[in-house]
């Protein structure tokens, strides 16, 4: 039974410029149908997939995904690792081909700690793609919202600056390429930031939804950018 006779539809005009999403719930998936975890995650980068393609057919501009935290070093070293070979997959299949499709490919986080071959890969691919500008696919792989603020003053320390604007702030941290997300999405029903983009989201709207992330499909995306279509943005203003 159907819960509403007409479907809302998005309104493409208005369409939030970024959108990032914070990838939540693939071990859970996992555990709830009897499966290893790492089942979740290989479900939870085909959802990636299709998210991607979906974005593509409506047209945003900007995404960014949220696929391994500073944090997350700190689970058991079969699973990092098996993240690291789904990553590694990712890389050499998928965004191989975003230069066809006229995507800019951006690996945002720290990249010292993350395997030489996945960065070496990384690289070629952002370097071939950095003047296309269909869409801005960005995976943030071993992000911290607070790596990437002290990163910032480190390098603005290092590059003998006394003082600094936003605009000048903003151009230092690791999202440069990307505008700061109108649009935080997180599956899974958790409703934290778990250390993303703390100084990027100061006025993203943020949605949760109890998904788990494998499950979350172009529907879900609808849903969750109609609700956006429906909040009234006032930046600290006075507005309708
Ligand atoms: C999100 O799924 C993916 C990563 C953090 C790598 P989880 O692995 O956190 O799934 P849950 O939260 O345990 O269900
Ligand atoms: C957040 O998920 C990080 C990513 C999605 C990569 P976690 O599952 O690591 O977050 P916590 O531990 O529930 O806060
Ligand atoms: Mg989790």
């Amino acid at each position: 039974m159907r819960l509403f006779s007409k479907r809302e539809k998005i309104n493409k005009n208005r369409l939030p410029e970024c959108v990032a999403f914070i990838i939540d719930g693939n071990g859970r998936w996992a555990q709830k149908r009897g499966l290893p975890r790492m089942l979740g995650h290989r479900a939870g980068i085909d959802a990636v997939k299709k998210i991607i393609d979906y974005a593509e057919e409506i047209g945003l501009k900007q995404i960014l995904f949220y696929c391994f935290s500073t944090e997350n070093w700190n689970r058991p070293k079969q699973e990092v690792d098996g993240l690291f070979e789904l990553f590694r997959e990712f890389v050499n299949k998928q965004a191989k081909e975003y230069l066809n499709r006229g995507f800019m490919f951006k690996l945002v986080g720290d990249k010292s700690k993350i395997p030489q071959d996945i960065v070496e890969k990384v690289e070629e691919i952002e370097e071939k793609t950095k003047d296309c500008q269909k869409m801005k696919v960005g995976l943030c792989i071993n992000y911290g919202g607070k790596f990437d603020i002290i990163n910032a003053v480190n390098n603005i320390i290092k590059d003998g600056q006394k003082e600094v604007d936003e605009d000048t702030f903003e151009k230092y941290l690791l999202t440069k390429d990307f505008k700061n997300p109108d649009l935080i999405i997180r599956t899974s029903g958790e409703q934290r930031i778990s250390n993303f983009l703390l100084y990027q989201m100061a006025y993203s709207e943020l949605y949760f939804t109890h998904t788990f992330w494998p499950d979350f499909d172009r529907k879900c995306l609808d849903l969750a950018i109609i609700d956006y279509q429906k909040r009234n943005r006032r930046f600290g203003a006075i507005k309708e």
